[in-house]
């Protein structure tokens, strides 16, 4: 099996025909094909509605598709069992748009959960969070209970926790949705540096301001079909 930490070049998402319709019959994605390179940042957009959150479900393997192939580093989920499976679980990260986050544990508890899983040493764990707390300027809430936070907090602890472990696959929906201007430039300096360090990452947003000047492909959806695709601007 192909080691998904050691991947460095090639395809990190495949997806072939995909299509997921919700009950009763509620056309999520329609036929879409897409392919997103290893180190690649992936913008999607599309009005409300149009299908960004449920492309990354499908993604992470949290919904399945009614039809179409999904890979992920050369794997079908649909193959995979046992540990194999929890091994490339372990390698995605996934900042979810309603967070998800445990919120009667602090906030270090929140961040450390995907490095406890895959077994780092303790002190190793410690470092990153504080690390990751000072990077989104939030080193007072380290013991803070995550429920009290404000939801532009809770959307930053979100993302810390996706990054914490380095995964290769990054999922990101809706990032900088609750936050100002400054606190949006802090947060994308932690997904840029998460890129630089070897991550795909796939973003959903309605934010312009984060993908506009990025020079970045960008994908926009529009009622689950692909409307267009801006490719990067070779300089
Ligand atoms: N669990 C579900 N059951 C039924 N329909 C769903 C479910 N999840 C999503 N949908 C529907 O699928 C379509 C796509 O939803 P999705 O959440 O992917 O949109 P989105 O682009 O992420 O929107 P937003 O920008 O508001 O987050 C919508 O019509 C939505 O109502
Ligand atoms: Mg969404």
């Amino acid at each position: 099996m192909k080691d998904t930490a050691t991947i460095s070049n090639g395809t990190m998402v495949e997806l072939i025909k995909v299509s997921k319709t919700y009950p009763p019959d509620i056309i999520a994605l329609s036929n879409i094909s897409l392919s997103i390179d290893v180190g690649e940042m992936f913008f999607v957009i599309g009005k409300s509605g149009a299908g960004k959150t449920t492309l990354l479900k499908l993604i992470s393997n949290m919904e399945p598709p009614n039809s179409g192939l999904i890979e992920v580093a050369g794997h079908d989920f649909r193959r995979l069992r046992g540990a194999r499976l929890a091994k490339l679980r372990q390698r995605i990260g996934v900042a979810y748009q309603d967070f998800k986050l445990l919120l009667d544990r602090t906030v270090s508890e929140n961040i450390s959960i995907s490095m406890e899983v895959s077994y780092k040493q303790p002190s190793q764990i410690q470092k990153r969070v504080r690390s990751l707390l000072e990077q989104l300027q939030l080193s007072d809430k380290h013991d803070t209970i995550t429920g009290e936070l404000s939801r532009g907090e809770q959307q930053r602890i979100t993302l810390a926790r996706a990054v914490a472990n380095s995964p290769a696959l990054l999922l990101v929906d809706g990032p900088t949705g609750n936050l100002d201007a400054e606190t949006t430039t802090r947060v994308m300096k932690l997904l840029n540096m998460a890129n630089k360090s070897g991550a795909t990452v796939v973003i959903a947003t309605h934010d312009e301001s984060i993908f506009r000047h990025s020079n970045r492909r960008i994908m926009e959806l529009k009622r689950g079909r692909i409307l267009s695709m801006q490719e990067v601007t070779p300089i």
